[in-house]
């Protein structure tokens, strides 16, 4: 019997119990062995809930327990589980945890420590809930050079765009329903201003490419700026806006950038819609490989951490290698990038076109009922950087959005 415990019992905390509980037998039988939770850590009582006879509110319990082999934490949060995760791996236990802000901030240390001891640090829930995207990128594709990975990493952003698209919602009657679904961080911030989905590719980046991608010098623009007109023109260009994670490499410099895309309804993403996440990775040699399935969510998160934990019972007291550098990785900044920008532009065409034409040459102007008062131009590929002052000559230039499918890479 391998005995586990689990530290916070919340949205996932909880899930991870159900699906020990309900899937014993098929796991069980996975491992040859049975695990059983013995604990579960949470400042909170329950009473009358299943846990409620093994609940603990002292880490130092199952910090002290021998018998505890695996950890699962999924606290969220960067303190205290930072400090207990390290405390676990220093002990001989193995961890497991959906804690992408922990995995962004100290993955390689953690992974070392974990590598040290011939334990292990799992975090295959950290990024795109259930859809199996670390193990394959530390296994299936270790036989190839990885060039750029691309997609949609944040369920609540592209629950909230598709609901403003298909439904008509506004922005906030969105929101708010991806946090009654349970798809939503505790702080909204971190799903809609990306930075949770920059936490997720700074954890692909380095997986991919080695090195350490540290999360804060991603470029990272969220959706909170985007408006039912914007979603409006977007269709009028037989297109949706998805917010795009996308990392790469290009003669030798790494680019990463968190940001919304107009994305034309022949790219596979522009279909990726509601909760789900899809991930592109493209190789030299294997092309593009896609990932495909619930990015968030109680029980699909849940189901990745518990086949982390059957994957940790399997390899107890053996370190399976990850390789994740604690050097950093040096970034080039986006400005240097080439792509086409969708413009939104207030004031009469006729007026503004020759500043238009005379900044980006030939674009295309397009006009909706629904902005009566204004009108949209898309450029022609255009470094960023000159983007940026040729939109400073335009009067009435109001916002941006980058076009996905015209980027160098
Ligand atoms: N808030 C996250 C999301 C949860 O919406 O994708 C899964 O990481």
């Amino acid at each position: 019997m391998i005995k586990i415990a689990v530290l916070g019992y919340g949205t996932v905390g909880s899930g991870v119990v159900e699906v020990i509980d309900k899937n014993i037998d098929s796991i069980t039988r996975r491992i040859g062995e049975e695990i059983e939770v013995k604990y579960v850590l949470d400042l909170r009582d329950f009473p009358g809930d299943r846990v409620e006879s093994i609940l603990v509110h002292d880490f130092d319990v199952i910090l002290n327990d021998p018998e505890v082999r695996i950890v699962v934490e999924v606290m969220g949060g960067v303190e205290p589980a930072y400090t207990f995760v390290k405390k676990c791996l220093l002990a001989g236990k193995s961890v497991c945890t959906s804690n992408k802000e922990l995995v962004a901030s100290h993955g390689p240390e953690l992974i070392k420590i974990a590598r040290e001891g011939n334990n292990n640090f799992l975090f295959e829930a950290s990024v795109g809930g259930a859809i199996p995207v670390i193990r394959p990128i530390n296994s299936s594709l270790t036989a190839d050079r990885i060039l750029e990975i691309k997609g949609i990493l944040n369920g609540t952003t592209n629950y909230i765009l598709t609901q403003m698209s298909t439904q008509g919602w506004e922005f906030e009657d969105a929101l708010h329903k991806a946090q009654e679904l349970g798809y939503a961080e505790r702080n909204p911030e971190a799903d809609i201003e990306g930075y949770d989905a920059c936490r997720k590719i700074a954890i692909l980046s380095s997986l991919a490419f080695g090195h350490n991608v540290d999360y804060t010098k991603v470029h990272t623009e969220g959706i909170t700026g985007i408006t039912s007109t914007d979603i409006c023109y977007a269709a009028a260009m037989d297109s949706a806006i998805k917010l795009l994670a996308s990392s790469y490499c290009e003669d030798g410099r790494y680019y990463a950038m968190v940001a919304p895309f107009v994305v034309h309804s022949s790219h596979p993403l522009y279909a990726v819609s509601g909760v789900y996440n899809a991930i592109f990775v493209k190789g030299t040699d294997i092309g593009d490989v896609m990932f495909y399935g619930s990015g968030a969510g109680k029980l699909p998160t849940a189901c990745a951490v518990v086949a982390d934990v059957v994957d940790a019972a399997k390899h107890l007291g053996r370190h399976i290698y990850t390789s994740w550098s604690q050097e950093d990785l040096t970034l080039t900044g986006i400005d240097d990038a080439t792509r086409s920008f969708y413009v939104r532009i207030a004031g009469k065409r006729e007026a503004l076109e020759d500043a238009v034409r005379k900044e980006f040459g030939d674009v295309k102007f397009i006009s909706i009922k629904e902005d009566p008062d204004g009108f949209a131009i898309v450029t022609p590929p255009v470094i960023e950087r000159s983007f940026k002052e040729h939109i400073a000559n335009i009067p009435g230039v109001t916002s941006y959005i980058r076009m996905e499918g015209s980027s160098a890479s």
